[in-house]
């Protein structure tokens, strides 16, 4: 045909997710089933319980997503899917699958980086959107401050030493007793508190560096609770969670116009879960355009997992060439 329709699979954490896009940025479906209420009551993602509900899932949740497209199997051309970084077990779900489906029906089969599918829903977001640009890719596994030279060409410029921005979210919404994942939930609360009233350190690392480190400040949030109880003082949850959204987003949008700073960039591109957070959104915004750096971010969907972004950038993946072959496996800690 005059189009390419391809068939996406995301299953690298708690999301099992599948889309059907035309020509890469044209999402018709995007199907996604959350397993967030199966893991609340443990607290966090229980990899053996999210790969067996991949399994259960993975072939309902394409159906449907073909369903919705109003395509048939027999009229995919070809099949991406999310092979690193994430869950090894929840990973070989999606790898398997689109493996098999791509041997039966004799079509091209594309391995996405997860962390690269995050930069792409921005793609999606906005069909006008062309490298290069600066992203900040934030969600619960990592942070990346990377120059999008090109479609499938990156600078890093920065990443995180220890904790993921959204696992510092979630690691703090836990330690207050919100539940999970935390960081909408602080994201909500602390747009009821003063974040003025209590100081949490923010941390730059040494002169220069556009790296990041958030488990300094996790802990300083911890032994400011450890304190306040030890004392019998009341903790206000709302000025907590205010006072740690306020030093992670001082230290994201710092570094970020840094970054663009040195690149001359006119676009900041935001990415991952975090990308969701409303105040990094609105400050991020606020201070790049006050320097005229334009900032674009996906709709909430489109920022937290789902198959629609692997669409995207297994579509360009496959413009360039970079196709897998059956011998695809799961790679857990792949690099962006
Ligand atoms: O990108 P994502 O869905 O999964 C990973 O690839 O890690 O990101 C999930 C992370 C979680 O840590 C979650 O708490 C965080 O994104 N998140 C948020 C918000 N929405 C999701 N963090 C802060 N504010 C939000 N509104
Ligand atoms: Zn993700």
């Amino acid at each position: 045909g005059e189009y390419l329709l391809t068939l996406a699979i995301e299953t690298s954490c708690d999301e099992t997710s599948a889309a059907v896009l035309k020509n890469g940025r044209e999402v018709l479906s995007n199907v996604i089933s959350s397993q967030t209420e199966l893991h609340k009551k443990f607290g966090g993602v229980v990899p053996e319980v999210a790969s067996r509900k991949h399994v259960e899932n993975v072939d309902m949740v394409i159906q449907e997503a073909l369903d919705l497209a109003g395509v048939s199997f027999k009229e995919i051309d070809q099949i991406g899917v999310t092979y690193g970084p994430g869950l090894v077990g929840a990973l070989l779900v999606g790898v398997s699958v689109a493996k098999a489906m791509a041997y039966a029906l004799n079509i091209p089969l594309i391995g996405v980086n997860h962390i690269e599918g995050h930069i792409y829903a921005n793609f999606i977001e906005d069909p006008q959107l062309q490298p290069p640009f600066l992203c900040l890719i934030v969600s619960g596994g990592h942070s990346h401050l990377a120059y999008v030279k090109d479609y499938g060409e990156y600078e890093i410029m920065g990443k995180t030493r220890d904790d993921a921005v959204g696992e510092a979210f979630d690691k703090v919404a836990r330690a207050i007793g919100l539940g999970y994942p935390g960081g909408p939930l602080i994201d909500q609360l602390a747009k009821k508190g003063n974040p003025e009233a209590i100081y949490f350190p923010r941390v730059y690392l040494e002169n220069g560096s556009l790296d990041f480190s958030f488990s300094g400040l996790k802990s300083a949030v911890l032994n400011y609770l450890h304190t306040q109880r030890q004392k019998g003082k009341e903790i206000i949850v709302e000025n907590v969670a205010a006072a740690f959204q306020q030093a992670v987003i001082e230290v994201l949008v710092n570094k970020t116009l840094e970054g663009a700073r040195r690149k001359g960039a006119d676009k900041i591109v935001l990415a991952g879960g975090v990308a969701a957070n409303s105040a990094l959104r609105q400050t991020l915004k606020m201070e790049a355009e006050k320097i005229g750096i334009k900032v674009k971010y996906p709709s909430l969907d489109l920022c937290t997992d789902n198959g629609a972004m692997i669409g995207c950038a297994a579509y360009y993946n496959y413009l360039k060439g970079y196709t897998a072959d059956l011998y695809l496996n799961a790679v857990p800690n792949l690099k962006l």
